[in-house]
């Protein structure tokens, strides 16, 4: 659609970067954190781990102000429930909830919006080893460790972000990583488990508008739109079958409470649908977010399944993320789209196209908490890196996000992944992400100082100019 007016962004916008704790914090067993699922897992040689990652542990006040000078507005941030409870529930660490409450001062210092992530990947070892979100208790211990950031921070953090990720845990276990020693959960556990995420965050949401008057929450999901390869009625089916159930089903239980239908009869014809407990579905719809949080990176595309084991391969670049289910889709080349140098497809129509369709849908404003480029980045001898590619990924995305605003979809905001370097979960420090480069390697930790890439004074410069991308 032609327009002659394109819409300024809101003057209110959150322009901002996003990181995780287990990728950016290291410090994994220091002050009391006690382990979690991510700590505990088998890894690939070579490849960084997360016990130092990228120092943000002891370096947050530096991080913090260089953020302040990239002008950030927002910093979305995750807290390590192992931190603030190092057995997933119980005792409190104080520890952990001092230097949580240190970094959001240092944000508030410089007027940096905090937005917290709940849960980003790393469930505490301790409840994993009780049978993780298989175990229904770990619902109430998810609720009570809530209630204890609500308590804390409640009065200094208006945006909270309950679960990063939901889906890609569920319908991608693989790639989180297996921790030592255990297996792969069954199909029919893992819809158990998201069953009962979805009850723990229906309550937090609640929780969250009772403790928190001034407070906004709401899911953070791996959203995307789903093209049909060919116009074969058969593709278009199954497009719309695997934006379904990778997409929509978690959204609209944690929007509208309710199992999607499509969703809901795959599961039941599978075997594999979870058992409801009384009170659950009133819990779940009782959790009304007050916007969506999308994590963008690329769009799918998808043929009608031979019903056959053809129908699974892995995401080229990517050998932990299968994509394909026998008898539901398969994944399809789009000769229409560009890819990084990983293989993930480059794709920032689609990124518009995912926002019209989540705004369509669910009419809630719309915060981006992931969109960004994955590249082996090179430290220059003038101390710099020339990331003229994450420039042109940004600056194109953003063309996107402006017209969807003209299209009259409501963003709030944009936080790029990453802030900072932060380790990749298999490509470790090969693959990097943020405006500031960590000087690190795989192995060898150098003197982890902090250089601005050439992207963090472009995205310096939009902020300045509110949106000004050229
Ligand atoms: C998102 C996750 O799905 O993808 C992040 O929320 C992750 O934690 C990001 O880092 C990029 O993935 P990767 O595998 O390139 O690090």
């Amino acid at each position: 659609m032609k327009y002659n007016h394109i819409k300024p962004f809101p003057e209110s916008f959150l322009w901002g970067g996003s990181t995780s704790a287990y990728q950016v914090e290291g410090a994994w067993n220091v002050d009391g954190k006690g382990p979690s699922v991510i700590d505990m897992m088998n890894h690939p040689e070579g490849t960084a781990g997360f016990t130092v990652a990228s120092d943000h542990y002891h370096r947050y006040k530096e991080d913090i102000k260089l953020f302040a000078e990239l002008g950030l507005k927002a910093y979305r941030f995750s807290i390590a429930w192992t931190r603030i409870f190092p057995e997933g529930t119980g005792e409190i660490n104080k520890n952990g909830l001092e230097f949580y409450n240190n970094l959001i001062d240092e944000l508030n210092k410089y007027g940096i919006e905090p937005i917290v992530t709940m849960y980003h990947f790393d469930l505490p070892y301790a409840l994993e080893e009780k049978g993780g979100w298989n175990n229904r208790a770990t619902v109430d211990a998810f609720v009570e460790y809530a209630r204890t950031l609500f308590e804390h921070f409640g009065k200094k953090v208006r945006y909270w972000l309950t679960i990063n990720e939901q889906n890609t845990m569920i319908l991608h276990p693989g790639a989180i990583g297996v921790p030592k020693g255990g297996k792969l959960p069954t199909k029919k556990e893992l819809y158990q488990q998201n069953h009962h995420m979805l009850v723990a965050q229906g309550r937090v949401m609640q929780l969250c508008h009772e403790m928190c008057p001034n407070g906004k929450i709401g899911p953070a999901i791996n959203l995307t739109t789903m093209y049909q390869a060919t116009c074969k009625p058969e593709d278009a089916i199954a497009a719309h079958n695997w934006e379904t159930i990778r997409g929509w089903s978690f959204l609209d239980l944690a929007v509208n409470g309710r199992y999607n239908a499509l969703f809901w009869n795959y599961l039941v014809e599978r075997q594999i649908e979870p058992i409801i407990e009384e009170g659950d579905l009133a819990d779940i719809k009782a959790g009304s977010p007050d916007f969506i949080a999308i994590n963008y990176y690329s769009t799918v595309t998808i043929a009608e399944s031979k019903g056959d084991a053809s129908d699974v391969s892995p995401r080229a670049g990517d050998q932990q993320i299968m994509l394909g289910e026998e008898g539901v889709y398969r994944a399809a080349e789009n000769s229409y789209v560009g890819k990084t140098k990983y293989g993930w497809v480059i794709d920032p129509v689609g990124l518009r196209l995912t926002l019209r369709k989540a705004f369509e849908r669910y009419n809630l404003p719309i915060l981006i908490t992931e969109n960004g480029i994955g590249a082996p980045d090179e430290l220059t001898d003038e101390e710099t890196v020339e990331d003229d590619y994450r420039i042109d990924y940004i600056r194109d995305h953003l063309k996107q996000v402006q017209l969807a605003l003209t299209d009259g979809v409501q963003v709030i905001g944009y936080c790029p992944w990453a802030a900072i370097d932060v380790v990749s979960t298999h490509q470790g420090y090969r693959k990097r992400y943020g405006f500031i480069y960590v000087n690190r390697g795989e192995d060898d930790l150098l003197d982890l100082r902090r250089i601005k890439k050439k992207s963090f004074y472009w995205y310096k410069q939009v902020i300045e100019t509110n949106g000004r991308t050229n």
